[in-house]
Formats: C-alpha cells, sequence, structure tokens
C-alpha cells in the first residue's frame, strides 16, 4: 500500500513537472509572438492575421490525430494560444479602434465650440431635423398615466411589436409575425445582441467595407474575427461576388450586409442582393442586413425581408427615420428561435426599453410617417446640394443613392485623411469624419449632410482650399 500511494505521488510529481515544460514552452511561444509584434509594427502590419491563424489550428489538428491526441482539445488548446497572443501583440502595440477614431473628431469638435468657435459639423451622423410633435405629445402623456412606470417585457410592448410586424408585412410584401419582432435600444444594440447571441470567440463575420465601425467593434468584443472584404471605388463600391465567395467558403458566422450604406450611400442593386443572399444560403451563412436608412433612398433598396432567406436578421431603427436618436429605440426581425436568443442579450443586459418611450414609437409609427418622410427628402435635397458643390473642388465621388452621406476621395497621392480631418477642423473649422473610420480608405473622407443648408457651400469651399494646400 506505500509502495502504491508513493508511485502515485511520484507519478503526480512527474505531472507537475510536465506542466512546468508546458508553461516554459508557452513562455518561448510568447517570446516570438513579441518579436512577431515588433516586425509587424516596423512594416505597419495589423496584429491579427487570419491565414496564420488557420495555420495554427491546421497545424495542431494534425499533430493532434498523428499524436493521438483528442482534437477537440488541439482546437481548444490553439484557441487559448491565438488569444492570448493576440494579448501580447496588442500589450506591446495598442490597436486604436476605428470607432474611437470617429470619436476623436467629434471631441475635438465639442473642445472648439466649447471655446466659442464656430464650427461647421460635416461629422454628425444624425438627422437634424425636428423629433414628431405627435411622439414629443405622447411621450408626456404616458408620463401621467401611473401604471406604466414599472418593468416591461425584454422583447418590446406586444402593441408595439404587432404594429411594427403589420408595417413591415405591408412595406415588403411579407409575413412576419410579431413573435418575430423585438423592440431594442437602439440599431446598435440589435447588432451588439445579434454577434453576441450568435457568433463566438474566434468565429468570423465578414463585413463589405467601407463600414459603419460599430459592427467590427462588436466582432471584436466578442473576440470574434472579422473579414474586411474591400469594395471599391472605382467599382462603384459594388461587392465582387467572386471574393465573397471564397471568404463564405472558410466557414463565416455572419455577413453583414448594410444598404443603403453608411458611409458610401450605396444602395445594393436588386440583382446583387439576390445574388449575395443565395450565396449565403449555399454556405448557410447568417445575413444581418442593417436597413436603417431604408427611408433614404433614391433608387428601389431590396430589403431581407423580401428575399424568403430564413437564416437572418433585420435591423432597422427610429433614429434615422424619426430623428430620435437620443431616445434609443429601435427593431429587429429575425425567427421566433433567434429572437428568443436576442431577447435572453436584452433581458439580462437591460431589462427592456423604457414603456413610456415605446408608446410614443407607436404614435410615431402611426401618425408622423409623413411629416418625418417630409424631412428624410429635405435631407436628401441637401445632399444634392453638397454634391454640386463637390463638382467644383478637387474630389472624385459617386452621388449616393441613399443615405445621407457622401464619401469623396481627394484628388491627392499619399493624402492621410485622418491628418487631413484634424488641419481642416482647426485651420478651417469644418468637421468631417476620416475615411480610416471605415476601413482601410486613407484618400477618402465622409460627409455627413445633416447640417443647415445655408452652411453647405461655404463649408465646402474651405474644405477645397484645404485640399489644395495639401502636401
Ligand atoms: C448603418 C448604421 N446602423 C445603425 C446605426 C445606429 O442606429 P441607432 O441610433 O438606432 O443605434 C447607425 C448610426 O450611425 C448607422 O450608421
Amino acid at each position: 500500500m506505500t509502495h502504491v500511494l508513493s508511485s502515485l505521488e511520484e507519478i503526480r510529481t512527474n505531472i507537475r513537472h510536465t506542466d512546468r515544460q508546458l508553461l516554459q514552452l508557452v513562455k518561448e511561444r510568447l517570446a516570438f509572438a513579441e518579436e512577431v509584434a515588433t516586425i509587424k509594427k516596423s512594416r505597419g502590419l495589423p496584429t491579427i492575421n487570419l491565414d496564420a491563424e488557420d495555420a495554427t489550428m491546421t497545424n495542431l489538428t494534425n499533430y493532434a490525430t498523428e499524436m493521438g491526441v483528442s482534437p477537440f482539445f488541439a482546437k481548444r488548446l490553439g484557441e487559448l494560444l491565438i488569444e492570448e497572443t493576440v494579448r501580447v501583440e496588442d500589450a506591446s502595440r495598442p490597436r486604436q479602434s476605428k470607432d474611437q477614431m470617429l470619436k476623436e473628431i467629434f471631441e475635438l469638435t465639442q473642445k472648439l465650440t466649447g471655446k466659442g468657435v464656430k464650427v461647421t459639423r460635416f461629422e454628425i451622423g444624425e438627422p437634424n431635423f425636428p423629433a414628431p410633435p405627435e411622439a414629443i405629445k405622447a411621450l408626456s402623456s404616458t408620463f401621467r398615466k401611473k401604471k406604466i412606470v414599472g418593468y416591461g417585457p425584454a422583447a418590446g410592448l406586444p402593441q408595439l411589436r404587432e404594429a411594427l410586424a403589420d408595417e413591415l408585412n405591408r412595406q415588403h410584401n411579407a409575413k412576419i409575425d410579431p413573435d418575430q419582432v423585438l423592440v431594442t435600444p437602439g440599431a446598435r444594440f440589435g447588432i451588439f445582441g445579434t454577434i453576441t447571441s450568435f457568433v463566438s470567440s474566434l468565429e468570423r463575420v465578414v463585413i463589405p467595407q467601407p463600414a459603419w465601425p460599430a459592427y467590427e467593434e462588436c466582432v471584436s468584443f466578442i473576440n470574434g474575427r472579422t473579414v474586411a472584404l474591400n469594395t471599391q471605388f472605382e467599382n462603384n463600391w459594388e461587392i465582387d461576388i467572386a471574393s465573397l465567395e471564397t471568404e463564405l467558403k472558410k466557414g463565416v458566422k455572419v455577413l453583414v450586409i448594410n444598404s443603403p450604406s453608411n458611409p458610401t450611400g450605396k444602395v445594393i442593386p436588386k440583382k446583387k442582393f439576390s445574388e449575395i443572399v443565395e450565396l449565403a444560403a449555399k454556405y448557410n451563412t447568417m445575413i444581418l442586413s442593417d436597413e436603417v436608412y431604408d427611408r433614404y433612398v433614391r433608387v428601389p433598396a431590396a430589403s431581407i425581408l423580401e428575399t424568403g432567406y430564413d437564416n437572418f436578421v433585420y435591423i432597422n431603427s427610429f433614429s434615422k427615420q424619426f430623428s430620435l436618436t437620443g431616445w434609443r429605440i429601435a427593431y429587429l426581425v429575425t425567427s421566433k428561435q433567434n429572437a428568443l436568443r436576442i431577447r435572453r442579450v436584452i433581458q439580462t443586459a437591460m431589462t427592456c426599453v423604457p414603456e413610456f418611450i415605446q408608446n410614443a414609437a407607436i404614435v410615431a409609427i402611426e401618425h408622423a410617417r409623413r411629416v418625418a418622410q417630409r424631412n428624410v427628402n429635405a435631407i436628401l435635397r441637401k445632399v444634392d446640394l453638397t454634391c454640386r458643390e463637390l463638382e467644383k473642388i478637387d474630389v472624385s465621388f459617386h452621388k449616393p443613392e441613399g443615405a445621407f452621406y457622401v464619401f469623396p476621395k481627394a484628388n491627392k497621392p499619399k493624402f492621410d485623411s485622418v491628418k487631413f480631418a484634424r488641419q481642416l477642423l482647426e485651420e478651417h473649422h469644418v468637421s468631417v469624419s476620416p475615411g480610416q473610420s471605415f476601413g482601410d480608405y486613407p484618400t477618402f473622407f465622409r460627409l455627413a449632410v445633416s447640417l443647415p443648408e445655408s452652411q453647405i457651400p461655404s463649408a465646402i469651399k474651405g474644405i477645397g482650399k484645404a485640399i489644395n494646400e495639401w502636401q
């Protein structure tokens, strides 16, 4: 018996010794990661390299099979090693989020205006027309009714979900059941809830670029992987179907589409939209279709709700339609099963969208559509004016087919729009968003046209002057 116990202790000592060796090897591996980080830094390469991650996972699985170790364990080990490698690389070279880049210009602008400087603001991505008076009246009247100040259902008020389903069914000739609709605190939260519900660590999300940076933020929040599918100005911002298929083939959890697009104003043509959906169906990829600018269109825009595809999440919001950005109310549509999963995120994180806001939203849908659309059309006319003025300066751009953004390219080689945006703000008091906030687009910048019409011509003249002075 003593003999058995002592040999058990001996084996345990050996195990502890092996653990120590394992850790020693991990330490050596991480020292390589630091070397890699230094090289990447000197060459301006991104921290995350999906091909290198793929190679690590494939190697580990092959070694595991060779050695008779569980491939499942090898996969988990690979994930841990990759996570730690990225953490070490990040520590030696912190990544700047694109969302933060956008906020930087916003904060700089606030600072200047705080000092009394008059800034022409082309950087604010929200409509500048007033919120519908009917909705505001409804909001204050619900305050007076004591019984609606408690917690509400996480999925949203049944009356609002019904009203939304009815409206969407009319708009898209669809058959959406109210149980498929969720009320979310902003489209941003709908996107967050979708990504956190369906994407796990290291899983891939394809985001055609240029794109609103919040998608990528959500993916990195859960340690997923963004696959940036670049579209080109020269190709009229069209998604290339062959490149998309190359990515989907590798195994992708979610494909994001945003039509009309922030920042290009591109509307995906109906035929292309169908091809994208067909491809997603072929690889069983979920489509997250962000349609928050669907009322800002000059050409017919396709909707995921009209395709019959069932692996989707449709995102929309009261923010841009009704100029209710600060109210934080939006909605999504998906299958009933998916809705239950996303509902859990809402319930866990914030119980529900405040009920008085939802009541006012019902009134907005029922009574304020016409007025809101008139305001939307006025913004589209301001986009026209902006385009006419842009034609007079040294930029190239496609006239947007939707949304209220223009994404011009400065006709200057080696243009750096982050630097340009700062200079323009400080020297000409005009704020724009740098192209790098939306992907690898340093020669582009975004104009959000939600400012008074009278300010547009002189501000664009200022932009033209700053581009001419650029060296
Ligand atoms: C494409 C896109 N989706 C969603 C949103 C955010 O909408 P919400 O205010 O409902 O969160 C924005 C805001 O700029 C956006 O550009």
